[in-house]
């Protein structure tokens, strides 16, 4: 599929619930540097978002998991990896340096991921959606103790959107 052309100002995307920008991908790309290792997109619907970035920086380690590949309208088929349904979990996530959560559907699905999977190599999580989900984020998810929680301003979102970086505290990029 044709990647759209981006601009500075937010838009809307049929193929993308999060509004895309060029701010936005670089933005992202800033957070995900190849030492963090592999970057992994839970829930990345049609793949747009994901292309993007790979269109912007084609070195980028990145992958992504969906419920079934046929969702998928943008990303080469051996980026993706599946899970067997909503309640499930990608393996590949206890290898990954950073998750990448865009608009996920059920919000709790960070928490499975934190309590099963948080352990190991992740130093960060970026989510983004509406800022009225903001709320339904809790501290608990990714306690405070271990992550450091912080809104990412500037981020190329449209006003109603934002994003939020949860970084290890014990994170050292060499
Ligand atoms: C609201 S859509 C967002 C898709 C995409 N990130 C976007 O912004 O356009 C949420 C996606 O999460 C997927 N999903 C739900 N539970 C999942 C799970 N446990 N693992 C992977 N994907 C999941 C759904 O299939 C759906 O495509």
């Amino acid at each position: 599929m044709k990647l759209p052309q981006l601009s500075d100002i937010p838009a809307q995307h049929p193929d993308c619930c999060c509004s895309l920008s060029k701010t936005l991908i670089t933005k992202i790309a800033s957070l995900l540097p190849t030492e963090l290792g592999l970057a992994l997109s839970i829930g990345s619907g049609t793949g747009l978002l994901e292309a993007l970035l790979l269109d912007y920086q084609s070195t980028m380690n990145l992958r992504a998991v969906e419920v079934s590949k046929a969702v998928n309208k943008y990303l080469p088929g051996d980026l993706m990896e599946t899970v067997n349904g909503t309640w499930d979990l990608c393996k590949s996530a206890h290898d990954a340096g950073s998750w990448i959560f865009v608009y996920p559907r059920e919000i709790g699905l960070i928490k499975r991921y934190a309590q099963v999977c948080g352990q190991g190599s992740t130093k960060q999580v970026i989510w983004i959606g509406p800022l009225a989900d903001l709320k339904e984020i809790q501290d608990s998810y990714l306690p405070p103790a271990i992550w450091k929680r912080e809104i990412v301003k500037d981020c190329g979102l449209s006003d109603y959107e934002t994003m939020v970086l949860w970084t290890r505290l014990d994170l050292k990029i060499e």
